[in-house]
């Protein structure tokens, strides 16, 4: 089966969190928005200019050498592909959540409307192991022809008790979901 390649799910993870930390000064290499904006460039130059810097052998090469590199070449044909796709991307989507104590669990759940043959995926932004911090996104597919979409019931998972919020990142933007005292 065709799997069409997405930046969230199949590229960003392979980036290193050390090749980010030393790509910021120019962009961010998790959040291709920001390849964007650079000196009014119109958006595929940096997409492209990564693309040149994966495959080059002299000293422009990145990663570096010295630094974790070259990628191996399935790596770079599966960005080539995501260029070639169409730079395909999950987009944020938005829920009405609601976090239950049960005894000495937090419950979190939540109710997303999408549309119809459209998928919707959670994503944990790592901040270690006591922090919860979850992206709400959406994965668009066919045109169904069905204009009504629907809604899903979730139930995203137990957490420790002594959580003090969940974090919740969708279409409304940052939202911090307090646990309930009982
Ligand atoms: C997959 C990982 C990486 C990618 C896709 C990447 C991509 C790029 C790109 C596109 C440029 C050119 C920017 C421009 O001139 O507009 C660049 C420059 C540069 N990168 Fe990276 N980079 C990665 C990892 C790293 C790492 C790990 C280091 C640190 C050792 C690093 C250090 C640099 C430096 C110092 C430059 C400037 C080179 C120069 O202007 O002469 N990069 N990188």
């Amino acid at each position: 089966m065709h799997r069409k390649v997405l930046f969230e799910l199949h590229i960003k993870p392979l980036f290193r969190a050390i090749d980010r930390d030393h790509m910021l000064w120019h962009f961010d290499l998790w959040n291709p928005d920001s390849f964007y904006e650079r000196n009014g460039q119109p958006k595929m130059h940096v997409i492209n200019a990564i693309l040149d810097h994966l495959t080059s052998n002299g000293p422009d090469q990145m990663p570096p050498n010295n630094n974790a590199g070259p990628w191996p070449e399935e790596w770079i044909d599966l960005y080539r592909r995501w260029i070639d796709e169409g730079c395909g991307r999950l987009s944020l989507t938005k829920g009405d959540y609601q976090i239950r104590k049960d005894g000495s669990t937090v419950k979190l759940f939540a109710k997303i409307e999408i549309d119809q043959g459209a998928e919707c995926w959670w994503e944990r932004q790592y901040e270690g192991s006591d922090s919860y911090i979850y992206h709400l996104s959406v994965e668009s597919k066919e045109e169904t022809g069905q204009s009504e979409g629907r809604i899903i019931r979730e139930f995203i998972g137990n957490f420790p008790s002594q959580l003090q919020k969940i974090t919740i990142v969708d279409q409304d933007g940052i939202q911090e979901l307090p646990i309930p005292i009982s």
